[in-house]
């Protein structure tokens, strides 16, 4: 059961958005993810946060999990994130994500998850031995996003179902709580040419960290000619592009790398053909090359100043936690008295 949709939220837009700190960052993820975060910066009021509640549903050493973190933030900084701008902190230094989250595990429904295709995924044949955390994994996800009341939610296509679930439970619990737009049924964010970055290696698979093949990605602390060399070595076929977008159709790997030139030079796949319809991978590759190695390099060579400097780094994160949490704590205290706790 949803609540009844001319019941509307009324309150302010707000972006929110995370990464896990759980392997080296790709291009994917930049696509996907921070890049769009640089744009919505300027535009909402936006949260940006490392899920390290997310990534301890598969180990993480604890010696380095902290690291990881600080990582991740300077990700986030040598992208373009203004921390005066957005909030940029650590998920497990806000206490209200937890705590939704448990209060959600009970208004979300087992046959909801069951359906759930990243937990198969990352489950893989041993349900039985993954975590139980990483099966309420999507619920986490949602009082992430609800904890802030936010309307907003950029992030690559591997989440929609996730930002489906977040509406449904949204929805049955301003309906079970008689709470009629309480909570905001969030939109994703999620079109555009770098929604869905494909393995270098298979067109047919998302560019993933946890890819054995290190061939099959570009991270975003590889240096100019790691760059060079995967793209060079990326799977193609013998034709030459061709000149219309239709003519990707069946094309896997030409339609990824031509998306990959078009989100990384802020280009429709239409404007690049334009330019390189009738070329061959020979001419197309180093083009591909050398404009992700203008946009990445940077990025890579800030990251690793930032990172000299953890000290920084915490402040940033201690200081956006606390503006997390301003926004936070009044949610989850108003939804503990909907839910009629003692002394709420
Ligand atoms: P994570 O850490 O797996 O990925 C971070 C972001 O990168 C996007 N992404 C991609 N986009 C395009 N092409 C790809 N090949 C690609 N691979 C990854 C992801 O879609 C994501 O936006 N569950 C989330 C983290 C999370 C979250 C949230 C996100 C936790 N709570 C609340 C938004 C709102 C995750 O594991 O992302």
């Amino acid at each position: 059961m949803t609540e009844d949709p001319t019941v509307t939220y009324q309150g302010p837009e707000r972006v929110l958005s995370g990464v896990q700190p759980s392997g080296d960052l790709h291009l994917g993820n930049y696509l996907g993810a921070l890049k769009k975060f640089v744009d919505l910066q300027h535009r909402y009021e936006t949260f940006i946060f490392v899920a390290d509640l997310h990534a301890i549903t598969v180990w993480q050493d604890p010696k380095l999990l902290a690291a990881q973190t600080r990582e991740i933030a300077a990700a986030y900084l040598a992208s373009g994130l203004d921390p005066q701008k957005a909030a940029i902190f650590p998920q497990s230094a806000v206490t209200a994500h937890a705590e939704l989250a448990w209060i959600f595990n009970c208004v979300a429904r087992l046959g909801w998850l069951d359906r759930m295709t990243q937990f198969k995924d990352k489950a893989g044949k041993h349900k039985e031995r993954a975590s139980v955390g990483l099966y309420t994994y999507p619920v986490l996800q949602a009082a992430d996003i609800l904890v802030y009341k936010a309307t907003h939610v950029p992030v690559g296509e591997d989440q929609k179902q996730h930002l489906e679930l977040t509406r449904d439970i949204a929805g049955k619990f301003n309906h079970d709580f008689d709470a009629p737009g309480f909570f905001p049924l969030t939109e994703p964010l999620i079109q555009g040419p770098g929604a869905r970055i494909m393995s270098l290696r298979d067109g047919q698979a998302k560019m993933s960290k946890s890819d054995p093949s290190e061939q099959s990605r570009i991270n975003l602390l590889d240096d100019a000619d790691a760059i060079a060399q995967k793209i060079r070595r990326a799977k193609t076929d013998p034709e030459p592009l061709p000149e219309a977008v239709e003519g990707l159709a069946g094309r896997p790997e030409a339609d990824n790398l031509v998306g990959i030139y078009g989100a990384l030079a802020n280009r429709t796949k239409a404007e690049v053909l334009a330019d390189f319809g009738g070329k061959g991978f020979g001419v197309f590759k180093p083009a591909l090359a050398d404009v992700a190695v203008e946009v990445l390099v940077p990025i890579g060579q800030r990251m690793r100043q930032l990172l000299t400097d953890p000290a920084e780094l915490d402040r940033i994160l201690e200081s956006g936690a606390d503006r997390a949490r301003a926004v936070a704590d009044p949610v989850i205290a108003e939804t503990k008295r909907i839910v009629g706790f003692w002394g709420a």
